[in-house]
């Protein structure tokens, strides 16, 4: 959820992405897939632990879809429009179908576990089903659906982790990358689908997250992000491995610091609830931990907040805005919002925006509530705010965010901040891109000194827009 362009509706820059080829070689692939991903960064991370299952066995991966024989959707069902898209794709393999007779295509993720096999009913040219905790069995559904046998895995697990599978990077610019340290999630926030799609949460084991972060750190890698629902509640409760016993994400986020002081961590998302001062204090301490908290707020008012089940109130929420500011002043706060939710008014939408005021946030991600089948809301409360009501209050609140980022962003102008380049700007090959520790995207001239993608340098900061800062090098 960290490289969104802000404004942007959650999710919306990477949907769709295809990934790069990771080895095309006939003499060594005989059939090859194609996989898209929609949704969070937990759906992109698990479409490289997908690539690595294939690849095991005999699959290679390509980036052009018509030379699939196996195609593959990475779908998302947080809100109802990202199931829409999915569907409106599935159309479009149609025609593939049918020009490539035996393609194969498959459903995976979150909505592959909310529809389960009424997939098959209501989508004729989908052959397999398979929900995120399921991936495993790949390799056996792929063989049966070769056979003409439509197949479908979708049970959820209380272990599944895919520990010791080493995801196959896609669609990398070699300097960053996500890995996953935990599943599911417990917290039945009312409005949210992904504890019915993703099931009970999990924590993987301390040890091989800390060999994925070291391998890719060896590979040239610079960034990691570590990934949860909720990474806060993370703990593993380890019986042989080098660590102490109890690993709380504290000491996780400490030990791969640890690993050398040129990987940056960041991690992605926090509960309000769960986030303590020990986190916040491991992030003071070590200057590779970044500077960015994503602290979704949701709303402002203490009753919405009750009613979605986010077990804070407006008060608390902004003390441990207040409490980052102190311990970590040059922090970047980071939300997502929600709009119209049920029985929102005019006054609770007022204090969602005070709220905003109140955190300074760099960037939210906003939407407009959009009632999803099974949830809690779904089943307790009426969807009762009109949806024109819904859009004009999340117009406002994106009004407001790009006023505090203009306003954020502004501030950084004259200051010098350290930047890790993750390659050449799409604007110019003449500058490069990079991010700042509070995840700023930094625009800057190559200057013809012999800087690479990897590299890291300190940028004076001259200019900016809402959204990205412009600097030299010094
Ligand atoms: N686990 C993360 C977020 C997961 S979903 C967390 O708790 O922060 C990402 C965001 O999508 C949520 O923070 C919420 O703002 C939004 N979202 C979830 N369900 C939604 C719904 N039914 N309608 C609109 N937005 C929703
Ligand atoms: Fe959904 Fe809440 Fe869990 Fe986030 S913490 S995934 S919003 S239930
Ligand atoms: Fe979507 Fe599932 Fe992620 S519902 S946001 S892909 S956990």
């Amino acid at each position: 959820m960290l490289d969104l362009v802000a404004n942007k509706v959650h999710n919306e820059k990477r949907q769709g992405e295809s990934y790069a080829p990771f080895v095309v070689d006939p003499n060594v692939y005989t059939r090859n897939f194609y996989i898209e991903s929609y949704g969070c960064q937990m759906n992109f991370s698990d479409s490289e632990v997908v690539a690595s299952i294939l690849n095991k066995e005999g699959f290679g991966a390509t980036r052009n879809i018509e030379e699939a024989d196996l195609i593959f959707i990475n779908t998302c069902s947080i809100r109802e429009k990202a199931e829409q898209t999915v569907r409106k794709r599935l159309t479009e393999f149609k025609k593939l179908k049918t020009n490539k007779p035996g393609t194969l295509v498959g459903v995976l993720g979150c909505m592959a576990e909310r529809l389960k096999s009424k997939f098959l009913e209501e989508e004729k040219l989908v052959d397999i089903v398979v929900g995120p905790d399921a991936y495993r069995s790949l390799p056996q559904l792929v063989s049966e659906a070769t056979e003409g046998h439509k197949s479908v895995n979708v049970l959820l697990s209380r272990e599944e982790t895919y520990a010791d599978i080493a995801p196959i990077r896609l669609n990398t610019n070699g300097v960053t990358a996500f890995v996953s340290i935990m599943r599911g999630c417990n917290n039945m926030c009312s409005f949210c689908v992904v504890p019915f799609t993703r099931g009970r949460e999990r924590s993987r084991d301390a040890d091989s997250i800390l060999n994925e972060c070291r391998d890719l750190f060896e590979n040239g890698y610079r960034e990691v992000t570590l990934l949860g629902q909720n990474v806060d509640s993370y703990y593993y409760n380890a019986e042989s491995n080098s660590m102490d016993h109890a690993v709380t994400f504290a000491k996780l986020l400490e030990k791969v610091a640890q690993i050398s002081p040129l990987l940056r961590v960041r991690f992605s998302t926090s509960h309000p609830k769960d986030i303590k001062k020990d986190v916040l204090h491991t992030m003071a301490a070590y200057e590779n931990i970044c500077k960015c908290i994503h602290l979704p707020v949701q709303s402002g008012s203490t009753r919405i907040l009750q009613l979605m089940n986010r077990t804070y109130t407006r008060e608390w929420y902004l003390k441990k805005v207040d409490e980052i500011r102190t311990i970590l002043p040059d922090c970047s706060i980071t939300a997502d919002i929600i709009t119209g939710f049920c029985t929102e008014t005019e006054e609770d939408h007022r204090e969602t925006i005070s709220v905003m005021d109140h955190s300074q946030y760099d960037l939210s991600y906003m939407f407009f509530y959009s009632e999803r089948p099974g949830t809690l809301a779904q089943r307790r409360y009426e969807d009762d705010v009109p949806l024109d009501v819904k859009k004009r209050r999340l117009q406002e609140v994106i009004e407001k965010q790009n006023q505090l980022s203009l306003t954020n962003y502004k501030k950084d102008i004259g200051k010098t901040c350290k930047v890790l380049i993750d390659g050449e700007s799409k604007r110019s090959a003449e500058d490069w891109v990079g991010r700042n520790s509070q995840n700023k995207v930094v625009i800057f001239p190559k200057n013809y000194r012999n800087n690479q993608k990897g590299d890291y340098v300190d940028v004076l900061i001259k200019d900016c827009t809402q959204a990205t800062l412009f600097g030299e090098i010094v």
